[in-house]
């Protein structure tokens, strides 16, 4: 996962924004910097992180077969997406608990979403923002609510305040059972305490070791798409799509859009790679909504893939915690414009000229040589 070997970052590099050059650099600047507990709380995925190696080797399967001679002198990476004009298929995934990074990190990531033109899917960060007027394209997300009155609420509130659109995420019913932060005593009241100082110990605020079996909205079913629509008319995306049937029924229960996703491999271990599960939600869709993906995009070829295997767009959540991480706002900003300039760079590479271009005839899954 992380830094490519035969490529250590200097020391120097590790004080300039520019020193690292690509996502996995930005990855080691970060766990140089930051406290192990923070570290391992992003890192991280669930019990033997089957899942989160997942993610990324499924890239390694699928293989590009570009075309060439043809005119790639104009390329762009704009998409439309539920009403909303993207600069690049690239989304910031809702991260919870990013105020761990750095205090205010929610803040800090929604004013680099601004500044790069980027969608974001969180509610909190964006609050300030909004109250400035900042026209910032966002998401808001939730993992459900109990009652049809709260959900109603919250979807109003959504729309009121200018969200583009509520993300709900459906493979979060119960607290997952994360070893790194088992292991760390890891704790939510570390919330905004920051970067600690040279050999500061933190002491747990909460030493007992996390419970299994915390519910989170275990009794929510497809009844809540209804409830959310009924509460106002704004885009319902469903994220955590990993079968097929489950895309249909999004589909069927009036989502408009899913998700592709396993938490970046942070609820169940062993859930397939989310990249290995997207053409077959994308047929099982069939085109009648759009269809997103994230966990383990962390480069612009990556996108490519994802857009071939039938993604409208990615979502990126580790790669711009890297970005925090390791510099703030400034960090954030150039991980998306790397990102970005790697997947102009890919279409091109590809022969395509935009993302629409990009089909399943320019790839190839490479687990079957006979
Ligand atoms: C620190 C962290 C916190 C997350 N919190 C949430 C969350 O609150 N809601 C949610 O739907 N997904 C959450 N996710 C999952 C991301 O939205 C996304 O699905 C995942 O990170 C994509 O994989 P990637 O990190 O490899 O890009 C979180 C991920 C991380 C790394």
């Amino acid at each position: 996962m992380g830094l490519l070997a035969g490529s250590p970052l200097l020391a120097q590099q590790l004080d300039d924004v520019n020193g690292p050059i690509n996502v996995h650099e930005f990855e080691e600047a970060a766990k140089r910097r930051l406290h192990k507990f923070a570290f391992d709380f992003i890192a991280g995925g669930t019990e033997d992180e089957h899942t989160l190696r997942a993610n990324r080797e499924a890239f390694s399967r699928v293989a590009l077969t570009p075309r060439f001679m043809t005119d790639v002198s104009d390329v762009s990476t704009e998409v439309e997406l539920l009403g909303m004009k993207l600069k690049t298929p690239i989304i910031i995934a809702p991260t919870g608990g990013q105020n761990l990074v750095i205090p205010s990190a929610d803040e800090i990531v929604a004013k680099a979403a601004l500044a790069t033109g980027t969608p974001i899917c969180s509610a909190v960060g964006v609050q300030k923002l909004l109250a400035d007027g900042e026209p910032l394209q966002w998401w808001s997300n939730t993992i459900g609510h109990r009652t049809k009155d709260q959900a109603q609420t919250f979807a109003r509130r959504t729309a009121d305040i200018g969200g583009k659109g509520i993300v709900v995420t459906i493979d979060n019913s119960y607290q997952s059972n994360r070893d790194r932060n088992n292991r760390n005593r890891f704790d939510y009241g570390y919330m905004n305490l920051g970067v600690p100082k040279e050999g500061e110990v933190r002491k747990p605020v909460n030493p007992a070791r996390p419970a299994m079996w915390q519910p989170h909205t275990p009794s929510m079913t497809w009844q809540y798409v209804e409830w959310l629509k009924s509460g106002a008319k704004i885009p319902v995306l469903i994220k955590g799509v990993l079968h097929p049937e489950d895309g249909a029924a999004a589909v069927k229960y009036g989502a408009d859009a899913v998700v592709v996703s396993n938490h970046g491999g942070r609820q169940l271990d062993g859930a397939m790679a989310s990249l290995d599960a997207l053409p077959d939600v994308a047929n099982a869709v069939g085109g009648k909504i759009p269809v997103l993906m994230d966990g383990g995009i962390r480069r612009g070829g990556d996108v490519v893939k994802a857009l071939a295997l039938g993604a409208k767009a990615v979502l990126v959540g580790r790669a711009p915690l890297w970005g925090l991480g390791a510099f703030g706002q400034p960090g954030v900003e150039r991980v998306l414009q790397l990102l970005t300039d790697e997947t102009k760079l890919a279409i091109a590479l590809s022969g395509k000229r935009r993302p629409a271009e990009i089909d399943r005839t320019i790839v190839k899954r490479m687990n079957a040589w006979r």
